[in-house]
């Protein structure tokens, strides 16, 4: 078995990696590097946001490395505050400037904001654009099935990916279900819990003694046996590699159930229930 990524192929026919890179505060020459090394470990699929303030960073990071542009897949998210059509556009734009790309493979929307209730004019946006050629995939975040059914209802298009919070302590099976049922792909941020006390838990550490893995190389697999892409972040070269090296090994049922027991109905990290929680 070898530690090849697995690709996933999307509902627009375009490849993913089965695994990618989470940017969140990796920003300024550190950052540029830090995502650099990710790339050169392996690393194609990259996260990144308007609001992360590292688009930039994500730019500048291509630059240094000679990885083809057209082997990397380049992501960024719409801020809540420009889901109007016409400054969604202009946002879209501004993404591009900041990354001196001219596409993005993915954009997404970062959070619907039902109270605020504009996210129909911002995917109306997100599909234009690619019909413009500025993005290659479009997709959302944290979107409820009740958000993501409207989209479908009203223009006919299904995001390709949800980026939805996932991980062992709130494993999402319902919201997976959906999306697998309809063709959207599941991303996972914070796959890790931020590095919370998930990596001392007995059940993780138990079945990473057993497969001879680390607790994070544990949890990262189980994503991907779930068919969820995990965008893990870390800033440490080594920690970049022993994340990436998940495929040589495979967790059983037994190992899978035990993991999936571990989540809680109130596991969120920070209690952020797209149903109410807003963020612009
Ligand atoms: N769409 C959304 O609303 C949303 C929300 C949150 C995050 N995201 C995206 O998801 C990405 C990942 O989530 P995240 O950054 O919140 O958290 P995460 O990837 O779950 O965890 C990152 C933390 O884990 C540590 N870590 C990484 N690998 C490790 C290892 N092998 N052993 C020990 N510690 C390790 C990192 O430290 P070091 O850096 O020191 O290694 C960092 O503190 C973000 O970066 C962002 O791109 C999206």
């Amino acid at each position: 078995m070898t530690n090849q990524i697995p690709e996933i192929t999307l509902n627009d026919g375009t490849n993913i990696p089965a695994i990618g890179f989470g940017t969140y505060k990796l920003w300024g020459n550190d950052g540029a590097a830090a995502i650099a090394s990710a790339i050169d470990h392996g690393y194609r699929l990259i996260d990144s946001a308007y609001n992360y303030e590292n688009e930039g960073t994500v730019g500048a990071a291509l630059k240094r490395t000679s990885v083809p542009r057209e082997e990397l897949r380049i992501t960024s998210k719409l801020p809540g505050r420009y889901h109007t059509y016409d400054k969604a556009v202009k946002t879209i734009q501004e993404s591009l400037y900041r990354a001196d790309l001219d596409y993005y493979d993915l954009y997404l929307i970062h959070w619907p904001n039902p109270k605020q209730d504009i996210y129909m004019e911002a995917w109306q946006a997100l599909i234009d654009a690619k019909k413009w050629g500025l993005i290659r995939s479009i997709g959302v975040c944290n979107f409820l099935p009740e958000h993501l059914e409207r989209l479908e209802k009203e223009t006919g298009v299904l995001p390709s990916i949800n980026q939805v919070e996932l991980h062992p302590f709130f494993n999402q099976a319902e919201q997976r279900k959906w999306h697998e049922e309809h063709g959207v792909v599941t991303e996972s941020w914070s796959p890790l819990t931020r590095a919370s006390d998930v990596f001392t838990n007995d059940t993780i550490k138990d079945i990473a003694d057993k497969h001879s893995k680390t607790a994070s190389q544990i949890i990262l697999r189980w994503h991907y046996q779930h068919d969820a892409v995990a965008i893990p972040k870390s800033a440490s070269p080594v920690r970049q590699l022993e994340n990436i090296s998940i495929f040589d090994f495979v967790l059983d049922d037994e190992d899978i159930e035990a993991i999936d027991e571990l989540s809680r109905t109130d596991g969120r990290m920070k209690d952020q229930d797209p149903a109410v929680y807003e963020e612009f």
